[in-house]
């Protein structure tokens, strides 16, 4: 995927959907999830007027999400050779931001909320480097953010509108914490409201530069860090802007050091140059972490070792948007021995 198609895509980040989650983390409970990717076969199906176009056997049989957009492609051939009707050829084609208001439909994000602050418009890019970014932030009141301070946390870096944190805060009332870091104020200030909604006891959004304040803020938690992940990325294509990207060594060390014994840190990317340049950083941890599948045999790797599913339960928005888009999730999974 170029650099225009990535920018491209992220535009649907800030189209309006709903929400709902489940939780990762322990191995059991990454196995017993009933988590099913939503497939293009699925998705289409549950949609009335567009399951009227699909009806061949053979046209269903192709529906898997790493083939999405050649079923785009056949959708539309398929429907005007049918000769469907002009009610139905007028009907809109499913877009990525349709598949995650499904995949999400159970967070029920309230719409009021949405209309309070309006349409979210966040520019496509930002660089974490610039002074205004490099302010570290202020280290909340633990106990003003979470109702218990002291449980094992959650860290989500560069977590965008907020909804994959949130389908799995929902999902481990009272066991967990889940806070997401984010450099685009507007995107906080709307996850912020969206978990007021919910009453949500258990997460916390902060308009931060994780590669400036993450130690800080891992440092003065109460509780142990427990997981964090950094999922799809900002690419910065060009290579002198490669140091824009949120993962360097100070950071995968702070992750590293700051997890407790059983901690674990999943990264992923659609942009294979990217995934493996975040990999680079924890592989280079061998004494400190392994690699999950090392721990768990069900857990498996194809043989470039990337893992093969997402363990997570969920998947995020940019996720569903590149799968959409047929491009391959690149995703490794490190726990630190208990
Ligand atoms: C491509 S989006 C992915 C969002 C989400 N993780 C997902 O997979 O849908 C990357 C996000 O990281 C944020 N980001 C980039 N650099 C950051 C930094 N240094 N600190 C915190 N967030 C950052 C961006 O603003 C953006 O929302």
């Amino acid at each position: 995927m170029n650099e225009t198609n990535h920018s491209k895509e992220r535009k649907t980040e800030n189209e309006l959907v709903t929400t709902q989650p489940i939780g990762p983390f322990t191995m059991n409970q990454i196995k017993t999830s009933s988590f099913k990717p939503l497939t293009m076969a699925n998705t289409i199906l549950k949609i009335p007027l567009l399951s009227t176009i699909i009806t061949s056997t053979a046209l269903k049989s192709s529906f898997n999400s790493s083939s999405s957009s050649l079923l785009h492609r056949h959708i539309c051939n398929c429907s005007s050779a049918a000769s469907v009707s002009q009610h139905q050829q007028r009907q809109p084609q499913i877009r990525s931001p349709q598949l995650v208001a499904l995949e999400y439909a159970d967070l029920s994000i309230p719409h009021i909320v949405c209309e309070e602050l309006g349409v979210v418009r966040v520019r496509q890019h930002v660089n974490p480097l610039s002074s205004s970014l490099s302010v570290p932030v202020e280290v909340p009141k633990w106990e003003d953010v979470f109702e218990d301070p002291k449980l094992p946390l959650v860290v989500d870096i560069g977590c965008g509108s907020g909804r994959f944190l949130m389908w799995l805060a929902k999902r481990n009332p009272g066991s967990k914490n889940y806070m997401g870091l984010e450099i685009r104020k507007k995107l906080v200030t709307r996850a912020e409201k969206w978990a007021e909604e919910l009453a949500l006891s258990n997460i916390h959004f902060l308009f931060a530069n994780a590669s400036i304040s993450f130690k800080q803020l891992i440092s003065t938690y109460p509780g142990p860090l427990m997981f964090v992940s950094i999922l799809c990325p900002d690419p910065h294509f060009k290579k002198r802007h490669h140091k824009r990207r949120i993962l360097q060594k100070p950071l995968a060390e702070a992750i590293v050091d700051g997890l407790m014994p059983g901690g674990q840190v999943f990264i992923q990317s659609d942009v294979l140059e990217v995934a493996v340049d975040m990999r680079k950083y924890f592989d280079a941890e061998s004494d400190k972490l392994v690699h999950v599948d090392n721990i768990d045999s069900s857990l498996l790797c194809d043989n470039e070792g990337w893992l093969a599913t997402n363990p997570m339960g969920i998947r995020t928005e940019r996720e569903i948007h590149a799968e959409f888009e047929g491009a391959k999730i690149y995703r490794r999974m490190y726990q630190k021995p208990s």
